[in-house]
């Protein structure tokens, strides 16, 4: 390495001491970042496909319906509750319990939130997934790239009917936009940026939009431009050249023609520099949403922007073998920008894990190639692949953490990813072994869920040992999930496979069905003060 190199790594390195670069891997937001970072195919985070082309509504087939656009008005109203004078309000899933009011008309935000539903969990709340959401949508849709920040909370009541109505007038909406923490020029931005996709159902606004549904559009959808399917400036252009079709802006009652009196409350200057230049929309819309999507209640403090981690373990667990071996099993993910990653043949790359045993020691031998997935996964950031994790690790000598070696390409040097200096953790302590562990059916009466784990005992007493659970139970008025969290002590159960391990086990009630909502629980060993802990494990699904 010559001087410079080690300069720079050593100033990275410092950085990341620091804390400048805050993401290392496990971290609570990982069920997030794999979201964010994985569109579809193999580890695909699942919400993508949802809003997947971008003029569609691809779950339930929805005819003339569009999910990206109604998972943005969908955002929006969620935020118009905040109150800048009082910092209350904002991202905050509201918007679950305000369904019934006229100002959210229309049947799309309940679909909207039970898609969300699924995505809910003690590690992304629904405000979370729904900022998540909207961010991929509009990238889908052509959009500007906005970056994610995580750590919303979710209210349990409806907020204040403050979301504005096309009926008002502009002083009202002047008004309003003022107390969510926008002015005149931002206020004309961000309902640009929103009516650039989508647009008026007939069915929800009668006095808007008339004789539009057909079999075709059953809901009688009129769209506000000429490119409902494509986050572009044209709801400018067509309004700056007298071509707009906006139900909002030239529709046939005056009275809801909100678009009109906004765009032009300026007299047309934001329209105008808009229409003439598309990246300045671009780039106004994705500074508008992003303020949008972290306009939150003031006791919430969102995380440092969330990107693609270029080197991440997936789904990675130790389990004890019946011969008394640790087997590590799951994946890593390679993600990269660069022209070298997206030409690079999976096959072709090289990538090792090299551990370190539970005493910090290396050994040539504590290594494996993990090999790739066939078939490279989607992201709308980069290029990303999985390569499996299939190894044998001695009981005696565990492991404590490993790195990764890994190249696009065969011929290349390798890439030394040690998740920001420390090596990617792994614990052999407390250990889920799905095993034995299983849930009764659902359809029974009181079903209850069977826990099965291994604990080390050559450290020391085993002060205390217990599963966090974290469920979910349905709320009153919103289709959304509360997360609820319980802890079960753990059982000794008797010896294992292996010398250094019990066996411990416990049954509890697997809680209400929900429609919604991602169990996951924690296994967890107190010894001598220090706390070891296999989190986020999904819920089982083996039938006992
Ligand atoms: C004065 C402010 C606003 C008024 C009066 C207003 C009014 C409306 C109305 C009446 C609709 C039709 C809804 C339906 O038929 O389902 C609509 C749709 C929509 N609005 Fe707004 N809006 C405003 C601001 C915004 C803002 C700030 C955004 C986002 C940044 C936004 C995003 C959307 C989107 C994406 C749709 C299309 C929904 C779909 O296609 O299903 N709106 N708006
Ligand atoms: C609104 O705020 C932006 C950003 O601070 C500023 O550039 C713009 O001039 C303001 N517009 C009005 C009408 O005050
Ligand atoms: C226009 O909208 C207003 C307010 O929603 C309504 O009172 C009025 O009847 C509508 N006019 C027409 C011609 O439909
Ligand atoms: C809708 O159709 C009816 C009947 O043809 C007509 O009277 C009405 O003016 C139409 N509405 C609009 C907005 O074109
Ligand atoms: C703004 O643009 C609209 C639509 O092109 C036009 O009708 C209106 O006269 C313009 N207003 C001003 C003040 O330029
Ligand atoms: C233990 O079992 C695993 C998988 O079940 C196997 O791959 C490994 O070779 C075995 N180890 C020994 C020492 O037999
Ligand atoms: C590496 O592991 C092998 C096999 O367990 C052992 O014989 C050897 O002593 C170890 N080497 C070091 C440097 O610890
Ligand atoms: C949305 O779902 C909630 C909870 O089931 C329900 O109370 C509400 O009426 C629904 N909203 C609409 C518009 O159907
Ligand atoms: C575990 O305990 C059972 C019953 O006490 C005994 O038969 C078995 O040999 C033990 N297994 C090991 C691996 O020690």
């Amino acid at each position: 390495m010559d001087m410079r190199r080690a300069k720079a790594v050593l100033l990275a390195a410092s950085l990341f001491v620091s804390g400048v670069y805050a993401y290392v891997w496990p971290s609570p937001y990982d069920f997030l970042e794999d979201a964010y970072t994985v569109s579809a195919r193999f580890g695909g985070g699942g919400i993508v496909p949802g809003v997947d082309p971008c003029g569609v509504s691809p779950f339930g087939f929805l005819p003339g319906r569009q999910a990206a656009s109604e998972w943005l008005r969908l955002a929006y109203h969620d935020m118009a509750t905040y109150n800048i004078e009082t910092g209350l309000g904002g991202l905050d899933a509201s918007i679950g319990f305000e369904t019934t009011r006229a100002q959210n008309i229309g049947t799309a935000m309940n679909t909207s939130l039970v898609f969300f539903g699924a995505f809910q969990s003690k590690t992304s709340s629904m405000s979370d997934v729904m900022a998540l959401g909207v961010i991929l949508a509009m990238k889908n849709c052509g959009g500007p790239s906005i970056p994610f920040r995580a750590g919303r909370i979710d209210a349990v009541t409806g907020g204040p009917e403050t979301v504005p109505e096309p009926q008002q007038d502009l002083e009202m909406h002047t008004a309003a936009f003022a107390l969510q923490g926008f002015n005149v020029t931002e206020m004309i931005g961000l309902v640009a940026c929103g009516h650039t996709i989508g647009g008026v159902h007939q069915v929800d606004f009668p006095l808007s939009v008339q004789n539009a549904t057909s079999a075709q559009n059953p809901e009688g959808v009129v769209h506000f431009d000429d490119s409902f399917d494509s986050f572009d400036n044209h709801i400018a252009t067509q309004w700056i050249d007298g071509t707009s079709t906006d139900p909002l802006a030239v529709g046939f009652n005056d009275t809801t023609n909100s678009d009109a009196r906004i765009f032009a409350a300026d007299g047309n200057t934001t329209m105008r520099a808009f229409a003439w230049d598309p990246e300045f929309f671009s780039s106004q819309c994705g500074s508008l949403l992003e303020r949008m999507l972290n306009t939150v209640p003031n006791t919430v403090q969102l995380s440092e922007v969330i990107d693609p981690l270029p080197v991440k373990p997936y789904q990675l667990q130790l389990s004890l073998a019946t011969n008394g071996s640790l087997i590590m099993s799951g994946y890593i993910r390679i993600f990269g920008t660069s022209a070298e990653a997206a030409a690079a043949s999976e096959t072709d790359m090289p990538v090792t894990l090299s551990w370190k045993d539970r005493n910090g020691q290396s050994n040539t031998t504590y290594s494996t190639s993990a090999l790739a997935v066939s078939q490279p996964s989607t992201s709308l950031w980069g290029n990303v692949r999985f390569f499996q994790v299939d190894a044998i690790i001695e009981s005696q000598s565990g492991i404590s953490s490993f790195v990764v070696d890994w190249a696009f390409n065969s011929q290349d040097t390798l890439t030394h990813s040690d998740n920001g200096g420390g090596g990617f953790p792994l614990q052999d302590v407390a250990l889920f072994q799905a095993d034995n562990s299983c849930v009764t059916p659902a359809s029974q009466a009181n079903p209850t869920t069977t826990v099965f784990a291994v604990i080390r005992t050559d450290l020391g007493p085993i002060t205390s040992a217990y599963i966090d659970y974290s469920s979910n139970v349905n709320q009153e008025g919103s289709v959304t999930v509360k997360q609820v969290a319980a802890r079960f002590p753990l059982v000794h159960f008797g010896n294992s496979s292996s010398p250094l391990y019990d066996t411990y086990s416990v049954s509890f009630p697997t809680g209400e069905t929900t429609n919604q909502g991602v169990i996951t629980f924690d296994v967890v060993a107190v010894i001598t003060g220090k706390t070891y802990a296999s989190a986020n494990n999904l819920a089982i699904t083996t039938p006992c």
